[in-house]
């Protein structure tokens, strides 16, 4: 059988995709209806973490355990590969192990490369380029409050990093509009744009953060400097203008909703009265990355 790796969305099928985010739901569903079935009993997973995490490394934990599996985490630094063991040689290692391995790295490429040599599926955990993880989470959120996503216009304001690039790759294959309005210098990636606009994404490049909210049924926003992005970090008046507050999310939709991968940075990106106030479901968020992930671990491992 073909191994199943959640790498990107892009890599993904659109069916694929769509039956993995009803099996979330619907595992949420059996899980708060007090089912406990553990279709992943025996199963092993291995967790690398090469940059800091709390929601995604407790996620994966417990919805591994959830499932009836066991996980081993695994701190970049403490392994052989801060030792620069090759990536290569830690899939081939860890694949005589475990079931199944998790990875937040740095480099996309590291991703791919354990990807590559890998023989039991991977699943991407963040990487300097893309999260599709939380993406899947952030579908589920918006299904939950506000029925299909389909045809629906998303805004992004701040920084064009990894989490914007995977919910352009959403665009395209869970067919929603996306309006990003980042100052110049933060655009995203070509690549991310084009392969969302050649399949079927409405991708909208702005400068204006009022005008890309105008319209829009969700405003999500994240950190202005990601993680090991630190050296590229600019002056917070140039986002300024990119903040989500309240007269930003009063030009969205009236129901519009307010996400945001969290950790936030309260009075940067997003203002209290915005974070805390009704628009906000980034709670929400962050209980679905258990749920969605759930489903992503069982189509990786035929459960
Ligand atoms: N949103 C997210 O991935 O959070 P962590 O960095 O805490 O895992
Ligand atoms: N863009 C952020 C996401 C954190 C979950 C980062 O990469 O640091």
């Amino acid at each position: 059988m073909t191994l199943r790796h959640f790498t990107d969305l892009s890599a993904i099928s659109e069916t694929e995709l769509r039956a993995m985010l009803d099996d979330a739901a619907s595992r949420k569903a059996r899980l708060k209806a007090g089912e406990h079935s553990k279709p992943l009993a025996g199963k092993v997973l291995a967790m690398i973490f090469e940059k800091p995490s709390t929601r995604t490394r407790v996620s994966f934990d417990v919805g591994m355990r959830q499932l009836g599996g066991e996980t081993i985490m695994l701190t970049g630094s403490e392994m052989q590969l801060g030792r620069s063991e090759t990536i290569a040689d830690t899939a081939r290692v860890l694949s005589r192990y475990v079931d199944a391995i998790v990875i937040r790295t740095t480099a996309h490429e590291r991703l791919l490369e354990l990807t590559e040599h890998a023989t039991v599926p991977v699943i991407n955990a963040l990487t300097d380029d893309t999260h599709p993880c939380q993406i899947m989470a952030d579908m589920l959120t918006f299904e939950e409050h506000r029925g299909p996503v389909a045809g629906r216009t998303f805004t992004w304001t701040g920084d064009g990093n990894n989490v914007l690039h995977s919910l352009l790759e959403a665009s395209a294959r869970f067919r929603f509009n996306i309006n990003i309005a980042v100052p110049q210098g933060s655009e995203p990636m070509d690549r991310y744009v084009e392969w969302a606009k050649k399949n079927g994404g409405k991708v909208r490049l702005m400068r204006s953060a009022e005008e890309a909210v105008d319209g829009s049924d969700c405003v999500v926003t994240d950190s202005w400097v990601s993680m090991g992005q630190e050296h590229r970090a600019r002056g917070h008046n140039v986002f300024l203008p990119y903040q989500v507050n309240a007269a930003l999310m009063a030009k969205a939709k009236p129901g519009a909703l307010f996400m945001h991968c969290l950790p936030a940075h309260r009075g940067e990106e997003v203002t209290d009265e915005v974070i805390d106030g009704p628009h906000s479901v980034v709670f929400d968020e962050a209980e679905n990355r258990l749920h969605a992930q759930k489903a992503v671990l069982a189509w990786c491992l035929g459960a």
